[in-house]
């Protein structure tokens, strides 16, 4: 069921119920980051291999330090510059955040959303929320409380509905367990505004053989159709011939003879914020349309461009 009842969601999730809610990012899938039991079902209802640690959100740095053991002095002036905001700080954690939600590592991501909400959500209650992506596991993430209901409205009770995400790429996740802060997976905030507050980061982005990023899979986002990232989309097009069954996502261009219904421009103004926004809504609409191809457009790297096309690099494989 669709909402926007904060107590009914908060009486839920104390009950140990699983609640799907908006963050500015992606949706979440949320439950009481303190039971074991409830965080069970949010990997059951996903379907997530339980190697993959969840973060966990919650609505003031007071709060955080519930759980944390330490926090790091680049962490802390990051987190103050951010939050509430798309950055996860991955930081060592007390034994009250269980196993389960860490995948047995020793730290835990930490999360303050930018959602109102969500905080006013979080400010009603006395444990914080571990919360992946609400999508079943190697899917896209929703950015509407609609994407949640097509694909796990059976399995969450309630789905509070937030309206649709602003940033609409998940957390760029910074980790301090080691003694230099390591950006594991690029996102919604973008690397200038990292590098401003404490200067150059280092990065280690693929999962390979990265122990540090469980659950950072080089396939994911995965539509059903394949899709294709390209420098030029007119030549791909070129080359495939029949385009019959072939959709585009562009930053900002139609391309050929190709129907217009079929070709999605994430920001026909160019502005890279609002293709992030749109990237995922619209992966979407082209795969309910059962296309073969979606041929997608390098995006520049500049700003969210490089997190953009993380996404459609993981989503190509
Ligand atoms: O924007 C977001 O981050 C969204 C919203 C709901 O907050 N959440 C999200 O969660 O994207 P999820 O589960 O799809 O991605 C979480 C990723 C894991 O796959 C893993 O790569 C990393 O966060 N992670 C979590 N805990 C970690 C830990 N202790 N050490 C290393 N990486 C961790
Ligand atoms: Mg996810």
């Amino acid at each position: 069921m669709i909402g926007s009842d904060i107590n009914k969601a908060a009486e839920l999730l104390k009950a140990g119920e699983i609640v799907a809610i908006p963050t500015e990012t992606v949706y979440g899938l949320a439950a009481n980051a303190f039971n074991d039991v409830a965080v069970t079902k949010v990997f059951e209802a996903k379907k997530r291999p339980s190697f993959d640690p969840l973060i966990v959100h919650t609505n003031s740095l007071e709060k955080v330090k519930l759980f944390v053991t330490h926090i790091p002095a680049e962490a802390k002036k990051l987190a103050e510059a951010i939050w509430p905001g798309p950055l996860t700080l991955i930081l060592p954690k007390k034994t009250n955040i269980p196993g389960i939600v860490t995948s047995g590592n020793d730290t835990v991501g930490v999360r303050i959303p930018n959602h109102p909400l969500t905080l006013e959500l979080l400010s009603l209650l006395d444990f914080p929320l571990a919360a992946p992506s609400a999508n079943p596991f190697g899917y896209i993430s929703p950015t509407t409380a609609k994407h949640v209901e097509a694909q796990l409205g059976n399995e969450v009770p309630y789905i509070l509905d937030g309206g649709a995400c602003e940033v609409g790429l998940e957390s760029t996740i910074v980790s301090f367990a080691g003694d230099k802060p390591k950006v594991l997976r690029l996102g919604g905030l973008k690397i200038e505004q990292i590098t401003e507050v404490i200067g150059e980061v280092d990065m280690q982005l693929s999962a390979g053989s990265n122990p540090q990023a469980p659950g950072q899979l080089d396939v994911h986002y995965a539509p059903s159709a394949k899709l294709i990232l390209v420098e030029n989309i007119e030549g791909e097009l070129k080359k495939q011939g029949n385009v019959k069954d072939v959709g585009t996502i562009s930053l900002s261009s139609y391309f050929g003879d190709l129907p217009r219904d079929n070709q999605i421009r994430l920001s026909p103004e160019g502005d890279i914020n609002e293709a992030a926004r749109n990237l995922f809504a619209a992966m979407r609409a082209l795969d309910s349309m059962k296309l073969k191809i979606i041929i997608a457009e390098k995006m520049p790297e500049v700003g969210l461009g490089a997190a953009i096309n993380d996404r459609l690099k993981r989503a190509s494989v």
